[in-house]
Parts: C-alpha cells; structure tokens; sequence
C-alpha cells in the first residue's frame, strides 16, 4: 500500500549551518508531536550539513536525503560524493536526475542511470526525476520524452517498489510559480506507472511511488494529493518556509485520512 511522501529539496539552500539547523527544527517542533499515518517526510539539504540535519532529526518523524551523489565508489573525481559517503551520514535517500542537474550540470539519462544503479546497490533510495522542458510540452512531446527518460534512467534496474521513488517534475513548473494542473500532472503519473509496469513488472510499478514537482504551494497540494497516481511532492521553494512545509504536510494528512 502506497504512503504519501512530501519531500523538501533545498537546493543551494540555505547560506549557513546556522539557519539550516533552525529551519530542521522549526520543521520539526511542528510535525513530531503529530501522528503522521501514512505521510513520510524528507528533507534534503547540501551535502555539507547533512551530518548536523541527520543528528538533529534523529528520532524524529523527519527523514533525510541527499540531492545528488556520484556513481564511483572512490577514486580520482575531484568534488564529487559516493554513495558509500553519504550513507555514512545515516541518510536514507538521495534525488537524482534532477533538471537542474541535467541542465546546469550537464548531467544525462546515462550519468542518472549509473547513480541510480550505485545508490540501489548501497541501499540509498533514489528519487528519480523526469520531466518535460516547455518547448517538449508545447510540440506535444511530453508523454515521449518522459517515457525515454525513465526507461534510460531505469535501464537494467531491479527494484522493488519501496526502495524506488520517482518525481515527475515538468521543468517549465519548476521555480516558476505555475503548476502543472492536478489533471494532468495525474495523467503523466500513471502513464508513468504504466512505463514501470512494462520495466520493472506489475507489482513493482503498483508499489512505487511516484511524486509531483513544480511549484507546489501550500494553496495547490490537497487537489494535488487527491489524485489517484500522485503519491506525494518533491518541493523546492516552498520547503525553504517552515511555516508553508508544515502547511503543505498537514494539508497532505487531512487528505490520507478523508
Ligand atoms: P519548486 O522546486 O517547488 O521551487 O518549483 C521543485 C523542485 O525543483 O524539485
């Protein structure tokens, strides 16, 4: 049985150990004494605080992940993480594939591929993020374009469904303030599913749960959460404001317990 999953990806954020480890516990003051049922939450901060966030939220309801790690276990790679190394932080997942990384960073479906084989293989869970640019959507090629990133990203990929996560994240709603409608965000989930299926099997696909990115704002996730393929968010901006974060997961709850 799938959960929700409302997991904050902070970027280049924010500028100090300092306010990081204030906003984990403004985060965290807020959502511990709740009984979150069947809502996990995930917050992923730069690498650098990683070990202070993950012994601040040890024992809380708070998850940790990463944003990015490399596919070599050690070596000459100047600047880059491995898997084993952030492992060792305590953290449970890592984002990988994000368009930020695929194009600022010049990352392809082949570098996600490679990562995500390295953080299945050490027991991190990837979330894996595909999505369409404005220019696909607009020639009618988003269903394409998704499709040939989960399938090159998940390439010889085993998995069960609860060590996998995927983001559907159109890019031209990323940062933007304009959300994919809850409709169609829900369409290209299940169509998404469906990819799983024919990848990874049936019963894995039913099992994996597939979250929505862009712009996603405290006044847009009950319609979001309600949909039937949506099983959660990965949020930027808004996971930056503790008060928006904790919003966003309450309002979450109330729609897994109606
Ligand atoms: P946003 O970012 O919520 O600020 O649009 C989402 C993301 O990049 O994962």
């Amino acid at each position: 049985m799938r959960q929700k999953i409302i997991a904050g990806n902070w970027k280049l954020n924010p500028s100090s150990s300092k306010e990081a480890k204030e906003l984990t516990i403004q985060i965290k003051e807020k959502i511990d004494s709740k009984e979150l049922k069947k809502v996990v939450v995930i917050v992923s901060p730069p690498a650098i605080y990683l070990t202070q966030i993950k012994e601040l939220t040890e024992n809380s309801k708070i998850k940790t992940g990463a944003q990015n790690c490399y596919f070599e276990e050690k070596g000459a790679f100047t600047g880059e993480l491995s898997v084993a190394m952030l492992k060792d932080t305590g953290i449970e997942y890592v984002i990988l594939g994000h368009s930020e990384r695929r194009t600022i960073f010049g990352e392809t479906d082949e570098m996600v591929n490679k990562k995500t084989h390295a953080a299945l293989k050490k027991g991190l869970i990837p979330i894996v993020c595909v999505g369409e640019t404005l220019k696909e959507r607009e020639s009618g090629s988003t269903d394409a374009v998704v499709i040939s990133q989960l399938q090159k990203s998940l390439k010889d990929i085993s998995s069960n469904g609860k060590n996998l996560i995927i983001a559907y994240e159109p890019v031209w709603a990323i940062g933007t303030g304009e959300t994919c409608s809850s409709e169609e965000a829900n369409r290209v989930c299940g169509l998404i599913r469906e990819e799983l299926g024919r990848i990874l099997g049936l019963s894995v696909a039913v099992e994996t749960h597939i979250l929505y990115g862009g712009s996603v704002k405290p006044s847009t996730i009950t319609e979001q959460m309600k949909q039937s393929q949506i099983d959660g968010a990965l949020i930027g901006g808004a996971s930056l404001v503790a008060d928006d974060f904790v919003e966003i997961i309450e309002k979450t709850l109330a729609v897994v317990e109606s």
